[in-house]
């Protein structure tokens, strides 16, 4: 037993948890997924198990991702980021209904599955049914040599290295990288992206982990938020664009491990429902940072501040006018909105983590939830 306790304090290097490690090594985990396969400086940009399909996803009709949870969230990422890219019309499934719903899949059409374990039952199943109507398959997995890795035709590893906490952190942020990754190559290949704006987004892809290493030294400052809304019975994530899966996240994360209840939505669909939910005691937070859906943000927070709504907000750093609107403004540094997920989550997975610490929560292992889910 002490043997064991030592083991993993050990594991933990130093950490009181295996997630906030994890959140941590996110800086580290980006950097060895670009490695040997992104570079700037000489325009490299390959993978090497996409090779041989590669023109499958050239010439797609159409893209249909297939995950659940929060892998499905990096595949509504990759929705805006393939079609804004690449031209191509992209569907993002969970695996779960996707596999019951005799899905129509026509030559021309490839899946993408998308899975940290390489082990979740659904996205399997909707591999298998995919595979058996003629379609070409590839995979994004962390586990090497996992089911999925070894069913799908071709595809890309994350190398996000082993992810032991039950949410999902690291894992996700890789996939966003891979994916844009993958994007990126077939865009350049289709030739639906100017030389120049390739570079400009690799330069991007670069500079990440030193955003995100910035964004990680907001941790001080998001432990007086949670300490400020950890006895919170509901929490709101909004965000539009590519910050809207973010919200999705961010939710995800903050209800699995400190069981508050929590949605995300689009920040214009608030006015067709959750509206009503807002009163001076409902937390909101905003991903609401320098983009191309900026102003109608704004007015979206104007929304909730004038129904006594509880605003905090993630920005761009620099940004004068949203700190004005909220009780607490988180600054993450600038990146291109298209790569921002990568960024604008990392104080969303602080703020669950301290919230799911401060209720004395099992951050690492939170009740009902498993690392794989298995069974259907
Ligand atoms: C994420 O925090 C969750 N624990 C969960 O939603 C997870 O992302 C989902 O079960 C999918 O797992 P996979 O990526 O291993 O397929």
């Amino acid at each position: 037993q002490t043997v064991d306790l030592e083991l993993e304090a050990i594991e933990k290097g130093g950490f009181e948890h295996f997630m906030i490690k994890e959140i941590f090594e996110q800086t580290r985990s980006i950097k060895d997924c670009m490695r040997g396969r992104l570079d700037s400086q000489t325009g490299r940009l390959v993978l090497g198990g996409l090779r041989e399909y590669v023109n499958k996803l050239v010439n797609a009709d159409r893209i249909i991702i297939v995950a659940c949870g929060t892998s499905w969230h990096a595949g509504l990422v990759a929705e805006y980021f393939f079609e804004e890219f690449c031209r191509i019309p992209v569907e993002v499934e969970y695996a779960s209904e996707f596999r019951y719903r005799n899905p129509i899949i026509r030559e021309g059409d490839v899946v993408i599955a998308i899975s940290q374990s390489g082990e979740t039952a659904d996205t399997l199943a909707a591999i298998e049914l995919a595979k058996s109507k003629g379609a070409i398959i590839f995979g994004v997995c962390n586990v090497v040599g996992s089911s999925i890795a070894r069913t799908t035709h071709a595809g890309a590893y994350t190398h996000a290295g082993p992810e032991i906490g039950v949410a999902s952190t690291k894992a996700f942020t890789a996939q966003l990288t891979v994916l844009n990754m993958i994007a990126l190559i077939v865009a350049n290949k289709k030739g639906t992206i100017t030389e120049q704006k390739l570079h400009e987004l690799l330069v991007e892809m670069e500079n990440i982990p030193s955003k995100v290493e910035k964004a990680l030294q907001l941790n001080e400052q998001i432990q007086v938020v949670a300490e400020t809304f950890k006895d919170a019975r509901n929490f709101l994530y909004l965000g539009r664009g590519y910050n809207f899966p973010v919200a999705l996240e961010g939710a995800l994360k903050l209800k699995e491990i400190s069981y508050i209840h929590a949605e995300g939505y689009p920040a214009a669909e608030m006015k067709h429902g959750p509206i009503a939910l807002i009163d001076e005691e409902m937390p909101v937070v905003f991903i609401a940072t320098k983009d191309s859906s900026y102003e109608k943000i704004v007015s979206n927070i104007q929304e909730v501040k004038a129904r006594k709504g509880r605003v905090i907000s993630i920005v761009t750093e620099g940004d004068d006018l949203i700190p004005k609107m909220s009780e607490f403004t988180i600054e993450v540094p600038a990146v291109h909105e298209a790569l921002m997920p990568m960024v604008s989550t990392i104080p969303l997975q602080l703020l669950s983590y301290h919230i799911a610490v401060m209720r004395g929560c099992n951050v690492d292992q939170p009740r009902n939830l498993a690392k794989s889910v298995t069974v259907e």
